[in-house]
């Protein structure tokens, strides 16, 4: 059996995640503007066949786990055809490793029909992307009149699957005031909530160090309302997020990307809709696999990527975060001109 394959960091590549499209049926403030797109021509966007083929092609050094995001993965036809071709790569037996994880994260707003056969089909869990509980503000927040029918698509969620968990992006002055209410909602619904720091990346073009709420806030303020938070004691591994238990017992999590960065143990990679294999959430280029996987197969573009990730020293975030400390110091906000990566061809 082959040797997983690490980075210069010595870290390995066990989690992918797949954006099946740069499209999205919402606007999100933080991550696409209200303007207009040039969307990936139909063509470049690489068919299930392929897809299922590099992830195959990947197991052997060592993928493990799989997220599909998009933009809105929803949007894309026929979903379900790629989770059945992904659901036939799990491990077969301790010699031949396969997936062990198939995960999808999505808005909700076209789930309620298709919570259930994406469960049929494979699925294993739902990570639903919420900012608000409020109609206007959810207007206000995403361009879209949507609420009703994500809520809809979160309880078809947890009708069909365990543990679902929701995202919610905290933006100082738009969504702050919600926290104790997102988490009330969060232990009706049986979902685990998770708050998100604004991050600089994608379409977030007003962001500015103000209207992130660090962690540190966020723990406060619900220490406030609902008693002292302790540290979740179960290993969070190579995850993102930091998780804590209320004394009710319900359990949340925090993602401090913005000031607590977790470049160390990132174990993640990203490939675009159009298969641009990306090292880093923060990485300005990617390694462009699809000439290769359609002119000379999924095993050749597996080992470009391969290729590609034992090269990679990325540390994005920690990098941004000592820059943002920088501007901090020399009381200058030049962060904003620094390169931006579009968020949601990149899936989160
Ligand atoms: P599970 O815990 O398995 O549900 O998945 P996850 O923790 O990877 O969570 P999810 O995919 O929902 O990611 C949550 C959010 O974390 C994303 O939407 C991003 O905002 C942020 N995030 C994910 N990956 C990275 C990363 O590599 N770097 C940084 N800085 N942020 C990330
Ligand atoms: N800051 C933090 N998270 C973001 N996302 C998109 N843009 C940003 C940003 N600027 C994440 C959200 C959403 C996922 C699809 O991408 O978590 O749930
Ligand atoms: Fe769409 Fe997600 Fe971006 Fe919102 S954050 S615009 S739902 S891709």
């Amino acid at each position: 059996m082959q040797l997983p394959i690490l980075d210069q960091h010595q870290r390995p590549l066990r989690s992918l995640r797949l954006s099946v499209t740069d499209r999205c049926n919402l606007r999100c403030g933080y991550c696409m503007p209200e303007e207009r797109y040039a969307w990936l021509p139909k063509a470049a966007i690489l068919r299930y066949e392929e897809s299922i083929a590099l992830v195959a092609a990947l197991l052997p050094h060592g993928l493990r786990k799989l997220r599909i995001t998009g933009g809105e993965p929803l949007l894309r036809r026929d979903l379900t055809d790629l989770v059945v071709g992904l659901d036939a790569l799990r491990a077969s037996s301790p010699n031949s490793p396969g997936l062990d994880e198939i995960a999808l994260t999505t808005n909700a707003v076209h789930l309620e029909d298709l919570a259930a056969p994406l469960k049929r089909a494979g699925l294993d869990r739902i990570t639903i992307s919420l900012d608000t509980l409020k109609p206007d503000r959810f207007l206000e927040m995403t361009r879209r009149d949507e609420l009703d029918r994500a809520l809809r698509g979160l309880r078809a969620a947890t009708a069909s699957f365990e543990g679902t968990k929701l995202n919610t992006v905290v933006v100082r002055g738009e969504n702050d005031d919600e926290l104790a209410d997102l988490l009330r909602f969060g232990a009706e619904h049986d979902v685990e909530v998770r708050f998100i720091e604004y991050m600089d990346v994608g379409g977030a073009t007003r962001w500015s160090m103000d209207s992130v709420v660090p962690a540190s806030e966020i723990l406060e303020r619900i220490a406030a309302a609902f008693g002292e938070p302790r540290p979740d004691s179960a290993p969070r591994g190579a995850a993102p997020a930091s998780r804590y238990l209320l004394p009710s017992g319900q359990r949340f999590g925090l993602i401090a990307s913005t000031t607590r960065p977790f470049c160390s143990s990132c174990d993640r990679a990203r490939l675009t809709a159009d298969g641009t294999f990306f090292t880093c959430l923060y990485a300005a280029e990617g390694a462009d696999t699809a000439p290769t996987l359609r002119d000379h197969g999924a095993e050749a573009a597996a080992r470009l990527i391969a290729d590609t990730w034992q090269k990679r020293s990325d540390r994005g975030a920690e990098a941004r975060a000592a820059s943002i400390d920088r501007a901090a110091l020399a009381g200058a906000d030049e962060l904003r001109s620094r390169p931006h990566l579009e968020m949601h061809t990149r899936g989160g």
